[in-house]
């Protein structure tokens, strides 16, 4: 694991962690978000063959895939988060006193706003599972194993829907952010590629965005029920 430490130890190393985990949890989340949208199949004549549960079931039967998947998850954000921090801590030491401070105020802006954004999206993460995971959030719109219903009545309460749709907008700004600077320090910087890698930026984050408020959004309006 020598070479981990003299990796991890560098900047660079730990940038290029913060870019891999980032982009595996976007992964995770383009699945996540078509799973989801198995919603607007609507309601089946049994619980059991509704698609969005039998989606669910799906995951809870291979329950050595769902735990692999779980556990690389919290690994990729733990380490996410703690290299996040340490980069931090690095750059506030490093900050030149006299020189350039214009560049490294819009670069200190620019993290903030990514920290900011983070630390939202972690809350809602947390939130998310103790609400529709575990179902001890709001315990009278929880039934185990009942996936739909659970999506469907949380959602016609505009509160909890309206929590989602902006814990979707903060995920918009830290993908299109996360996406661009990912791909900058895996090495994309001729302004011409830089260019293209903004707008796949943009279109994915867009993508995931719509997939996902789509379903509290299509709850409220009553597309599905
Ligand atoms: C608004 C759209 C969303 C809906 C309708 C939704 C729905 C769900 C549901 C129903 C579950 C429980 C699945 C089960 O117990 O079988 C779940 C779990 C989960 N969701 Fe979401 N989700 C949404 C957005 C998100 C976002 C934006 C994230 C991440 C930033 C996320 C991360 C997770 C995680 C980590 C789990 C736990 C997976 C597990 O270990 O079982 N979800 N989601």
């Amino acid at each position: 694991m020598g070479w981990f430490s003299a990796f991890y130890g560098s900047s660079i190393g730990k940038k290029t962690v913060v870019a891999v985990t980032g982009l595996a949890m976007i992964g995770f989340l383009v699945g996540h978000m078509l799973g989801n949208l198995q919603v607007f199949a609507g309601r089946g004549p049994t619980p059991e063959e509704t698609k969005l549960n039998e989606y669910a079931e799906l995951l809870r039967m291979e329950m050595g895939l769902l735990w692999a998947m779980r556990l690389g998850l919290l690994t990729a954000l733990v380490l996410h988060v703690v290299t996040v921090i340490k980069l931090r801590g690095e750059n506030r030491r490093a900050r030149p006193q006299n020189y350039a401070v214009q560049r490294y105020q819009s670069a200190n802006a620019f993290s903030r706003f990514m920290m900011w954004g983070g630390i939202a999206l972690l809350a809602y993460v947390v939130y998310h599972i103790l609400h529709l995971t575990m179902g001890v959030a709001h315990p009278d719109l929880f039934e185990p194993h009942h996936v739909y219903d659970n999506v469907i009545h949380s959602f016609q309460k505009p509160l909890i829907a309206g929590v989602y749709v902006l814990a979707t907008v903060a995920l918009y700004f830290h993908l299109y952010h996360g996406v661009v600077s990912a791909f900058q320090t895996l090495g994309v910087s001729h302004p011409r590629h830089l260019q293209n890698v903004r707008v796949l930026g943009h279109a994915l984050a867009v993508v995931i965005v719509v997939g996902f408020v789509s379903v509290p959004v299509g709850v409220l309006l009553r597309v599905v029920s």
